[in-house]
């Protein structure tokens, strides 16, 4: 077993670590009301968590990260932290696009983009198209994104399949209607980390969960460090998968 030195927090055994991790990044608005801030500056920070955790996740050698940037219920939030959140998000990919050479990482949508401003759209289409070399390390990003709404998405899209005769429902199988899913050809992820104390799935990847192991913490995502990282990973290392076996 080869254990992790020169990370902060608990060893780690860097052969078995999972091949995907999906963050449910929650708390930045507590974080900003325990300083006073407005909550947009607690998006700010949960962004700058990103940026810095995706990094420790790509050079542990995961191969998938998925994250929950804006679900498909963060609209009923006021106009001016849905923009704050879109603007954060229009910086970054702005990044990504410029960074792609160095930072190295595949970006890929998993959510209905059409009600966002053009620009942003245009902006997800390009770091999309622009990243697909990069197949080491893939991020995921969940925006307008939705369990349920993706399950329903996929269902319209099988049916409409099932109409044209390209597909036969009574030979529907588990695998081929992954196909229809934003998460097609990733697979499911193993761990599942919240933080913020939250212990709930509010919407994320309600299919893809079935057999994920789920890690709480009552850390705020903009808090959450490369420690925490690895005290996740050290739990998860600890759990008995048994995919309803013995
Ligand atoms: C998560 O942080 C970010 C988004 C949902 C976009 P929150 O904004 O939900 O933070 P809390 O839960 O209010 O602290
Ligand atoms: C889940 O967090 C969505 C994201 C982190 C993007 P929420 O803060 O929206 O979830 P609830 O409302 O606490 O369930
Ligand atoms: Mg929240």
């Amino acid at each position: 077993m080869l254990f992790s030195k020169k990370t902060p927090g608990p060893e780690v055994d860097l052969e078995h670590l999972p091949r995907h991790i999906a963050i449910i990044m929650d708390g930045n608005g507590r974080w900003a009301r325990k300083r006073r801030l407005p909550r947009s500056a607690g998006h700010a920070a949960g962004a700058e968590t990103l940026r810095r955790i995706a990094g420790h996740i790509q050079r542990l050698g995961i191969p998938y990260l998925t994250v929950y940037a804006f679900s498909t219920e963060n609209w009923k939030r006021s106009p001016e932290e849905v923009e704050a959140i879109m603007g954060l998000l229009r910086t970054y990919l702005q990044e990504v696009l410029r960074d792609m050479e160095k930072n190295r990482f595949q970006t890929v949508f998993f959510g209905d983009l059409s009600p966002l401003a053009p620009d942003l759209r245009a902006l997800c289409r390009q770091a999309q198209e622009a990243s697909r070399p990069y197949t080491d390390c893939r991020m995921n990003i969940c925006l307008n994104y939705g369990g349920r709404d993706e399950i329903l998405r996929a269902a319209r899209l099988y049916a409409a399949d099932c109409l044209a005769g390209k597909a036969d429902p009574q030979r529907l199988t588990e695998a081929e209607f992954d196909q229809y899913l934003y998460s097609r050809g990733v697979p499911d992820p193993d761990l599942i980390i919240r933080p913020s104390g939250e212990q709930r799935l509010s919407n994320f990847l309600l299919w893809q969960a079935a057999y994920a192991e789920f890690y709480y913490t009552d850390v705020l995502w903009p808090d959450f460090k490369e420690a925490d990282l690895m005290e996740a990973i050290a739990a998860y290392q600890h759990r008995k998968r048994r995919f309803g076996g013995v």
